[in-house]
């Protein structure tokens, strides 16, 4: 397609989402009336009675901002420093496993908004595309992996992420076990996943997914596979025997984020925690960067949400950076972690929702409306920049 045509259609694009989509939020009945009810459950849900989901933002209640007025703040903006690059926004697009079955090339959708708009991305060691194509499109995204039992496998895994030129590793830590997703359970969705009549009456009933995303994958790229769990094996996403490959990692400690420290030599964030005792632990075993999250609430059900406890977490980090998730949805949710002390913050689901509703030109709206969110917050608030928000919130009563 000639370059102007294509670029007129993402401005119309463009237009249609900005007057249909005002908030994040906005994404999720639009990614509900496309997917597959099992598909957008299994986006949607949490761990049990959905209590920490529910908490993490609630979280957001128990802090009210304290504006400061008449500063000028005609200058603002809402760049920040992480690590050694300066990116446009304090907020980047969470790893999230089996983005491709949403939509089409997904995670490669992903990563271009987020090139585009300078935010960083993580793809998800559970992704459907490997590992070097995304990084083609976006040379500054990170890699999400969770610690694999057998050394000789984790190391294998290590050399294709660095070769493929990924510079910060991301180690998820609190999935000793997978969470317990009843709906998940209720609408037949499993992983691998089972072919049933009752997923198939799903997928027909759901005619532009089914063509637009999971037809049109398959007639493109064959059938999807687990990409980058393994460097060895890739995994069928749909088969019918029983799950051969276990997320069970409860046997897994320290000592291995040890031997993985001494040899992954570039940047590594351990994601997952929540405990103070487990920042010390991570910035002593020699850790760039920790990750305050309850996993979206998917995870351990009652489960602290990340505001609770982050400033023990950034007390305990001493300099170290640190970021949250979790529950974010609003420029004015990321105003208040950082004024709380975080450095960075990621986004979940209204990232997934926003590829699966309307492919790269969703996600690049989510990105610019929360940019547009904080530019507002901020002068709302007597800021120019995110450094000037410290401490600009108290609690609510
Ligand atoms: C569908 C889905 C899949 C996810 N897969 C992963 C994953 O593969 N690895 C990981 O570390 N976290 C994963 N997460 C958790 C996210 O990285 C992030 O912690 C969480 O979504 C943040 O909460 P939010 O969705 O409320 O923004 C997943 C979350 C969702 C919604």
């Amino acid at each position: 397609m000639p370059r102007s045509s294509s670029s007129a259609r993402r401005s119309t694009a463009a237009a249609s989402l900005s007057r249909r989509v005002l908030c994040l939020d906005d994404f999720e009945p639009l990614a509900r009336a496309r997917l597959p009810r099992a598909l957008f459950e299994y986006i949607r849900g949490g761990a049990e009675d959905g209590s920490s989901v529910r908490a993490n933002r609630q979280q957001f209640h128990r802090w009210a901002f304290l504006p400061a007025t008449l500063r000028n703040t005609a200058e603002r903006h809402t760049r920040v420093q992480l690590f050694d690059t300066e990116w446009a926004a304090p907020f980047g697009i969470a790893p999230m496993g089996g983005c491709g079955l949403a939509a089409y090339r997904a995670d490669l959708a992903m990563a271009a908004a987020a090139a585009r708009a300078q935010v960083p991305h993580v793809l998800s060691g559970a992704s459907l595309v490997t590992l070097e194509k995304v990084i083609q499109v976006n040379p500054h995204t990170w890699f999400q992996a969770y610690l694999v039992p057998d050394p000789a496998g984790q190391t294998a895994l290590l050399d294709r992420v660095a070769a493929a030129g990924y510079r910060t590793l991301v180690i998820t830590t609190d999935v000793p076990v997978p969470g317990y997703r009843e709906a998940d359970l209720r609408n037949g969705y499993t992983s691998p996943l089972r072919p049933s009549a009752q997923l198939a009456f799903d997928a027909l009933r759901h005619p532009r997914w089914l063509c637009g995303s999971f037809a049109r994958t398959w007639a493109r790229e064959g059938a999807p596979h687990f990409e980058n769990f393994d460097a060895r094996q890739r995994i069928p996403v749909l088969s019918r025997r029983a799950p051969t490959r276990s997320h069970r990692r409860d046997a897994m400690d320290w000592t291995h984020i040890e031997r993985l420290r001494a040899v992954w030599p570039y940047r590594l964030v351990l994601k997952g925690l929540l405990d103070a005792n487990d920042v010390t632990r991570a910035r002593t075993l020699g850790a760039d960067g920790v990750w305050i999250s309850n996993h979206g609430g998917r995870q351990l059900d009652g489960a602290v949400t990340p505001l609770q406890v982050l400033a023990h977490c950034v007390a305990a980090a001493q300099g170290l950076p640190v970021i949250c998730d979790s529950g974010f949805r609003r420029g004015s949710d990321i105003l208040k972690a950082l004024a709380l002390g975080t450095d960075f913050v990621f986004i979940g689901r209204p990232m997934l929702y926003a590829v699966a509703a309307a492919g790269e030109a969703g996600v690049s709206h989510a990105i610019a409306l929360l940019q547009a969110e904080m530019l507002r917050g901020l002068a709302l608030l007597g800021a120019r920049h995110c450094n000037e928000v410290a401490e600009r919130v108290v609690p609510a009563t």
